[in-house]
């Protein structure tokens, strides 16, 4: 193992660059070369790599989303694009390939490697925390944290005009940030793709005498419709008469200066990944599992997101709403 290159790929996620920070120091540690692409795989697509010095990666932990840009790049399932690709990198002497992104993203990659391009190890990054095989994944907590900022912010007018709001967050298909800001902010019910309800049930729960507020914030994960929260606030209306204002968090969630968290947990990933590359380790992820660090295998994208395995946080919002 003699040069790696590092690339972030999919939606990005505040932490990416402490793992982009971590993947360049830790390779100059170890006597590797190292180089990065922008834009994720339409960059190595178009050949535009170029070398990281440690240097390069200063002042950028604090920055949210990603300084090597990133994109989604559905191409890269292409064999041609790959074998392109695979190509562009034994020319080059990469040998080693650090994704940072989502499952998806390290299919293509793993594939990449089968087919006699670099060893290939993936990072978990998505605000969305649905990667299985992980429990946790970078952004999740700063998406958390700016999210319920603004729930808190919602909750100082919900309560001073006594009114009522659905607030939708992010999350495409599962619930993960929706029940964690949900519970975190006090939320009067929380919606998840895993365990909806009919806006029938919901209009019958609102309207009963222990629901009846003055002001209440629900919390809608947007559930693979983006915006769905304007139709349910118009059929709630005509169900119960009462009047939800809608607040779509929506791509602020995305942003910002990432927590602690995601700066610590990025940096350990980005550590890990080029260890284990310098250990001679191929197609496996970073991953946390039952709180500890470890490489475990890249999940099929087939399997479809890791999502919500049960329902007790929401039976647990449902006793503390009272
Ligand atoms: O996967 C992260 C995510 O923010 C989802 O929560 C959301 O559904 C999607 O990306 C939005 O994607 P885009 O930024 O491409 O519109």
């Amino acid at each position: 193992m003699k040069n790696i290159l590092v690339l972030t790929s999919g939606g990005d996620a505040p932490g990416m660059n402490a793992a982009i920070r971590a993947v360049v120091r830790t390779g100059h540690h170890g006597g590797l070369q190292v180089f990065g692409v922008q834009q994720g795989f339409q960059g190595l697509a178009e050949e535009r790599i170029f070398p990281l010095a440690p240097r390069d990666v200063a002042n950028c932990i604090q920055q949210g989303g990603t300084i090597l840009k990133t994109g989604r790049y559905p191409d890269f399932l292409q064999q041609a694009t790959r074998d392109q690709c695979r190509v562009f990198l034994q020319k080059n002497h990469i040998d080693g390939l650090v994704v940072i992104g989502g499952n998806g993203s390290f299919k293509g990659a793993a594939l990449l490697s089968t087919e006699g391009g670099p060893a290939v190890i993936g990072i978990p990054a998505t605000i969305d925390n649905d990667i299985p095989g992980s429990e946790y994944t970078i952004g999740f907590d700063t998406a958390r944290n700016t999210a319920l900022h603004a729930i808190d912010n919602i909750r100082d007018t919900a309560f001073s005009h006594d009114r009522h709001f659905l607030v939708e967050v992010m999350g495409r298909s599962s619930g993960f940030l929706a029940v964690d800001v949900g519970i975190a902010g006090g939320a009067e019910f929380i919606l998840t793709p895993e365990f909806p309800f009919s806006t029938e049930q919901l209009a019958q729960k609102i309207t009963t005498p222990r629901r009846a507020k003055q002001n209440s914030i629900i919390i809608i994960a947007e559930a693979d419709e983006p915006g769905r929260s304007l139709k349910i606030a118009e059929q709630l209306r005509s169900l119960t008469g009462l009047q939800y204002r809608v607040c779509i968090l929506g791509h602020i969630q995305r942003g910002g200066s990432p927590t602690a968290l995601d700066r610590k947990i990025g940096s350990e990933m980005g550590f890990l990944a080029v260890k284990a590359l310098l250990d001679g380790i191929s197609g496996k992820m970073v991953a946390v599992q039952e709180g500890k660090l470890l490489l475990t295998t890249i999940p099929d994208p087939a399997a479809g997101p890791r999502i919500l395995a049960h329902g007790e946080l929401i039976d647990l919002n449902d006793v503390l709403c009272a």
